[in-house]
């Protein structure tokens, strides 16, 4: 019933190239690659200056690119409609490009405004990564034009200085207030590894993860919903947030000693109150995962996901009907741990399960959502695989 976690990157790439060749008349420069992530724990804690757990999918945005003398940006995706988009990045401004161009010219924006002086560049996109499944499928869009970009006009910029001009592209250029825990995971992820992030300082640490070696594996459920209150909702949590580490008089809610928890939510309006302990036990749940894997305890990082679900579902409230019943079937079925993964309202559940009990748990799960009359979600398990790279020349 599970699919493996995708094809590598790298098979597709002659049938890119000859795609590149017949759109554009020429061979591309190059082709690189940027993955989708879960996040194995640490939700909502990025724009709190906190910590965040994602591992990198092996699914994949690949970009194929020639660099352009000109200031002519032309884009193709394979997921797209078949047209070419052609845009001039001296134009490009917040608000003048819209649909899944606009990612590309987001970075491309991004890059110009911080006084890299890029000019065009003929693209053809690719992705693996599923839309709208909280697996970050627009920062692996973002993600490879940029390390593409920082290739072809040879910038010397680090993967967190693309990072953070990839969420700023999404910030600015988007107009989506995301945290950088997913253009980091996407960027610096290692093949075997979670990338244990500090979202203040970005200081990052690869935790060995060996899920195999351990019997185990990582399933992926997708929901296949995404509720419609996603965006203005997050974007308003994110204000609350701030707003209660304002009242408390810290730079952010990182900032709240874990020991003076119940003396600050009794300085904060009732609803802020459930905002605060989500973030401040969150962020232990991480250094509680960090410790298990350091220790070689991954079947351990079970009741902590569950323990995170249930604080997204309770106090954050970024949970719904779909995620909360995958949980609860994959646990009742023999998943040591589950929660949602992502910023809510749908999406994704990732579930902590013995790899020969993959099937059974997937198959628990798709019976409840037949039950309950949901679509059938979608299974990958998840291996930890490489953050952004070039995969080879044309
Ligand atoms: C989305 C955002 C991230 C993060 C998560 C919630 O994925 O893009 O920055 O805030 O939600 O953890």
């Amino acid at each position: 019933m599970t699919t493996p976690a995708g094809t590598p990157a790298e098979t597709s790439v002659a049938t890119s190239a000859d795609t590149f060749t017949a759109l554009y008349g020429h061979a591309p420069d190059g082709t690189w690659a940027a993955p989708g992530r879960v996040n194995l724990i640490g939700e909502h804690t990025d724009y709190n200056q906190g910590f965040v757990l994602p591992i990198a999918l092996p699914q994949a945005v690949r970009i194929q690119a020639r660099r352009r003398d000109d200031d002519l940006l032309r884009l193709h995706s394979a997921q797209g409609d078949g047209v070419v988009v052609e845009l001039r990045v001296a134009e490009l401004a917040p608000g003048t490009v819209s649909g899944w161009a606009g990612y590309p010219a987001a970075v491309i924006w991004a890059l110009r405004d911080a006084g890299h002086p890029v000019g065009g560049a003929d693209v053809h996109l690719d992705s693996e990564v599923p839309v709208g499944a909280g697996l970050s499928s627009s920062a692996a869009l973002e993600c490879a034009v940029a390390l593409a970009y920082n290739d072809l006009y040879g910038l010397g910029l680090s993967a967190p200085e693309l990072a953070l001009l990839a969420q700023r592209a999404e910030n600015r250029f988007v107009g989506v207030p995301c945290g950088i825990m997913d253009q980091m995971a996407s960027m610096c992820c290692r093949s075997g590894a979670a990338l244990h992030l500090d979202a203040r300082d970005l200081t990052i640490r690869q935790v060995p993860v060996d899920l195999a070696g351990a019997g185990l594996a990582l399933l992926v459920l997708d929901t296949r919903v995404k509720h419609e209150l996603a965006d203005g909702t997050y974007a308003g949590l994110r204000a609350d947030c701030e707003r209660a580490a304002a009242l408390l008089g810290l730079p952010a809610l990182r900032d709240l000693d874990p020991a003076g928890l119940p003396a600050a939510l009794g300085q904060l309006p009732g609803e802020l109150r459930p905002l605060v302990r989500h973030v401040v036990t969150e962020n232990q749940r991480v250094e509680a995962a960090v410790a298990r894997l350091d220790a070689g305890e991954l079947a351990a990082l079970g009741p902590i996901l569950t323990a995170g679900h249930a604080s997204l579902r309770d106090d954050f409230r970024v949970s719904c009907p779909e995620t909360d019943l995958a949980v609860e079937a994959a646990v009742a079925a023999g998943a040591y741990g589950a929660r949602m993964t992502g910023g809510g309202f749908g999406g994704s559940v990732i579930a902590l399960v013995d790899a020969d009990a993959a099937d059974t748990v997937a198959a628990a799960v798709t019976a409840a959502f037949r039950t309950a009359g949901y679509a059938t979600p979608r299974t990958l398990t998840a291996v930890p695989a490489a953050g952004a790279h070039r995969i080879g020349q044309p």
